[in-house]
């Protein structure tokens, strides 16, 4: 499995991070905001007007309107657009993980899922050090909407999206799914929103109503869509505007 670094290449191993990914990261602004100040003249490295936003931060002081910027905590939110065949797991017996897939610049990190998708499913992952961000986006309580575009075999009931709404008991559960939006698109197609994450949920429902789910893959989390020049296998960090867009329609 090949190795692979952020598109953007906003952290590259031995290299600090570039001068608006810096300010993005502490806050300031998202990065083409930073990008703009920088250009206004008005970020300072050590002491000095910088307007060259790839320039790497290692050390240096770094100042907004001369005002210090402070060194970015060390968090870190990447969004991956998974590929079929790589397990959500730490687990070196389920290799190969998504964790494969990172450089030892990512890998270094206590790098978690938030959302695990299964083996056979690809789209749109997030992992993260954050164990609080983790909890906002995957608590059944904050009800976060997952698109899933299914491809499957066999024929839906014709009530199946009223049964997806109104909840099923599915085989092993207590208690029923919660509501959960079907459209069917014809020909072995639909896309099913759902607002929970039980295990292989997608699959199951679809085989309680008679049909076999053939390819899965998650195109949508909250109001954060999987970006069209991601590609499989590829991660990138997330941006301020789209982490916002993940925790957006929580509903707490
Ligand atoms: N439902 C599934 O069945 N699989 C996934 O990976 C996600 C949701």
């Amino acid at each position: 499995m090949t190795s692979r670094r952020s598109k953007d290449g906003d952290i590259e191993a031995g290299r600090g991070p570039r001068l608006d990914g810096y300010l993005s990261r502490a806050g300031l602004a998202s990065r083409k905001q930073a990008r703009a100040l920088i250009r206004q003249g008005r970020v300072s490295v050590d002491g000095k007007v910088c307007r060259d936003a790839s320039r790497r931060i290692e050390d240096e002081i770094v100042a907004l309107d001369e005002a210090l910027v402070d060194s970015p905590v060390e968090r870190a939110d990447y969004l991956m657009h998974k590929p079929v065949g790589v397990a959500c797991s730490h687990d070196e017996r389920e290799a190969p993980l998504v964790f494969d897939l990172l450089d030892d610049t990512f890998r270094h990190r206590k790098l978690k899922i938030a959302g695990r998708l299964d083996r056979e499913t690809s789209g749109l992952l997030v992992l993260t050090t954050d164990g609080d961000f983790i909890h906002r986006m995957t608590h059944p309580t904050r009800k976060v909407a997952k698109r899933y575009r299914v491809t499957y075999r066999g024929t839906l009931p014709e009530d199946a999206a009223q049964r997806c709404r109104e909840g099923m008991l599915l085989t092993g559960d207590e208690t029923p799914t919660r509501p959960a939006e079907l459209s069917v698109e014809g020909a072995g197609r639909a896309t099913l929103v759902l607002r929970e994450g039980r295990t292989h949920q997608v699959r199951r429902m679809f085989r309680a109503m008679g049909a076999i789910v053939t390819a899965l893959h998650r195109d949508r989390v909250a109001s954060l869509e999987l970006p069209a020049d991601l590609d499989p296998g590829d991660l990138r960090p997330l941006e301020p505007e789209e982490r916002a867009l993940l925790l957006r329609d929580s509903s707490l």
